[in-house]
């Protein structure tokens, strides 16, 4: 596998990191400021004779290096600063992500492309439009992170292994997150079960909450740690073509009723990319959320359509 990470801030940088670890395929960093992506690339080789793993990366502002990239993970862009919202990212990282896509596909026309940068759904529908790839080819990472918040969370609150514990969020990357709590389960048992109605929407605000929870406390910059932990989760998918259920951002054709817009979903991941978004039973109040999680990213979509 040739995996191609483009931005070499804190979430591509720690993406390549993670990705040297696990030796999932030889790694391109790129970045627009010269010598950021080299000198974290010659940093993280330096890192494995101690580490044992491959020393298989390189660093480059040139985009020829990236040629023939099965994976191109997008995380270059402008990260939230406190008191921002997502959504006030849209039109700075949209022209970065126009440009990003129009330099990878020539030389990487057969990648699947992982969109990191936010807002995250506007940015998979855009980086989907500027390729013209197929929509299974392209697919954003919100899903993992906010699931893994909410499960580290609910871990927290009941004193137990995050392992123990399973949730799922649908819908949006932001307020609009749709948390399941009949999906949610610790050691097996339905997490209604072992926690009172407040508690359960407690743990769901600090979910939706989780990311400015943490630009609050750095003052500078957002979280990278968990986020480039999931990203690897999705390349780790595609690689070994697992085929396992994730809830990423993915292209709707009518499941779940909601049709032609990028939405947080199950989906089957591999090789090929999005195999199948995998239809959950949810009841009348959960699909209503997450139809209007739907309808909002379609709006902001439309908006993007003027920028
Ligand atoms: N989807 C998620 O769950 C999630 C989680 C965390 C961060 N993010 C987003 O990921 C993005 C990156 O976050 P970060 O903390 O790594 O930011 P960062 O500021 O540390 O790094 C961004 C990097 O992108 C580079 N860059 C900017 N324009 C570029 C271009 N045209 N071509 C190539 N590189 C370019 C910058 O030079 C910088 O090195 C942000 O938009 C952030 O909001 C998303």
């Amino acid at each position: 596998m040739k995996i191609t990470v483009v931005g070499s801030g804190s979430v591509g940088q720690t993406t390549a990191m993670r990705l040297l670890e696990k030796g999932l395929g030889e790694t391109v960093l790129v970045d627009i400021i010269e010598g950021k992506p080299q000198g974290l690339a010659l940093d993280l080789k330096e890192a494995a004779p101690v580490e044992g793993y491959e020393p298989s990366i390189v660093g480059t502002n040139d985009y020829a290096e990236t040629a023939g990239s099965d994976v191109v993970v997008i995380t270059a862009g402008f990260p939230r600063q406190p008191g921002m919202s997502r959504m006030d990212l849209l039109g700075k990282n949209a022209a970065i992500m126009r440009d990003v896509v129009g330099n990878v596909v020539p030389g990487s026309p057969g990648a699947i492309l992982i969109v990191v940068s936010n807002p995250l759904d506007e940015m998979t529908f855009l980086a989907q439009q500027a390729s013209g790839f197929p929509h299974g080819r392209v697919v954003g990472m919100a899903g993992v992170l906010d699931s893994a918040r909410l499960r580290y969370f609910i871990a927290e609150v009941l004193d137990v292994s995050p392992s123990k514990v399973d949730a799922m969020t649908l819908g949006s990357h932001g307020d609009a997150m749709v948390a399941l709590p009949r999906h949610a389960t610790v050691d097996g048992r339905p997490l209604p079960e072992l926690v009172d109605d407040e508690t359960l929407e407690g743990l769901f605000q600090r979910t939706r909450d989780g990311g400015a929870e943490i630009v609050g406390l750095l003052k500078t910059g957002s979280a990278y740690y968990a986020p480039s932990a999931s990203v690897v989760a999705m390349v780790n998918a595609i690689a070994n073509d697992t085929r396992e259920i994730l809830p990423v951002c993915a292209w709707t054709t009518g499941q779940y009723g909601v049709s032609d817009v990028y939405l947080g979903v199950p989906a089957r991941l591999g090789r090929a990319g999005v195999d199948e978004v995998v239809e959950l039973d949810l009841n009348e109040d959960e699909l209503a959320r997450l139809r209007e999680a739907a309808e909002g990213i379609r709006a902001k979509c439309e908006d993007l359509a003027k920028l």
